[in-house]
């Protein structure tokens, strides 16, 4: 028997890349499987509640009883969580978004004029989700992940500080894109706590169980 941790809650999840387009053929993107999104998703859902998956584009099924919502881009991507978020009490932001897009996408496939000349790519930033959603007034809890290559715990309790949110999750590398396995390291206002390398899976559910525990004391 395992105790329904997140029975009554919403939960409202971001995985995968986002895809920027450049032209309709071309376009810039970001390593990220959304392996560890959508496992989280699927945790989620197990542990009883209700879960919408904003999917950037993978290549993956989606976890059974949980609604999917996919899309391309960081706008969209934004747009859709903004679009769900009424209602919402847990946030989960594990998207790899694109910090920039191309500032315009053209019409048509940019074709080479066979002179030697190469294009020149302008950007625009894009927003960022995690932040947006943590400073609305009626914010759910908020946990945001982070991927550094060097002092972790430094970055990630700086990332919580300015994007505001209780929760950081820190991949502790090496690189874990595409890998069925990873290592956990979840800084908040107490300090930080590892969960060791394991599945992708089980470390899923780990994470929820933590992240249950800590909502409910927020809800309490
Ligand atoms: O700033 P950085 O990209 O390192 O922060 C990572 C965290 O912020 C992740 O939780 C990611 O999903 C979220 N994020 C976001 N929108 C962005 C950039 C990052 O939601 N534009």
């Amino acid at each position: 028997f395992t105790p329904k941790r997140l029975a009554g809650q919403r939960v409202l999840i971001t995985a995968g890349p986002t895809f920027e387009a450049i032209d309709p053929v071309r376009g810039i993107t970001n390593r990220s499987s959304g392996k560890m999104g959508f496992a989280i998703a699927q945790a989620a859902q197990r542990a009883g509640a209700e879960v919408t998956l904003v999917a950037g584009p993978v290549h993956l099924p989606t976890p059974a009883g949980v609604r999917r919502i996919d899309v391309q881009s960081a706008l969209q991507m934004r747009d859709a969580v903004l679009a769900a978020l009424p209602g919402q009490t847990l946030f989960i932001a594990t998207a790899a978004v694109a910090d920039w897009r191309p500032a315009v996408c053209a019409e048509h496939k940019i074709k080479k004029d066979g002179s030697g000349t190469t294009p020149t790519l302008a950007f625009s930033e894009n927003p960022d989700i995690l932040a947006t959603v943590a400073a609305r007034p009626d914010a759910p809890y908020c946990v945001g992940f982070a991927a550094e290559s060097e002092k972790l715990l430094e970055h990630a309790q700086a990332k919580r500080a300015r994007k505001g949110v209780p929760l950081i999750v820190a991949n502790l590398g090496p690189a874990t894109f595409g890998q069925d396995d990873n290592a956990l390291l979840l800084v908040d206002a107490e300090g930080a706590r590892e969960l060791p390398r394991a599945s992708k899976t089980a470390l899923a559910a780990q994470l929820i169980e933590e992240i249950a525990r800590r909502l409910n004391a927020r809800q309490a």
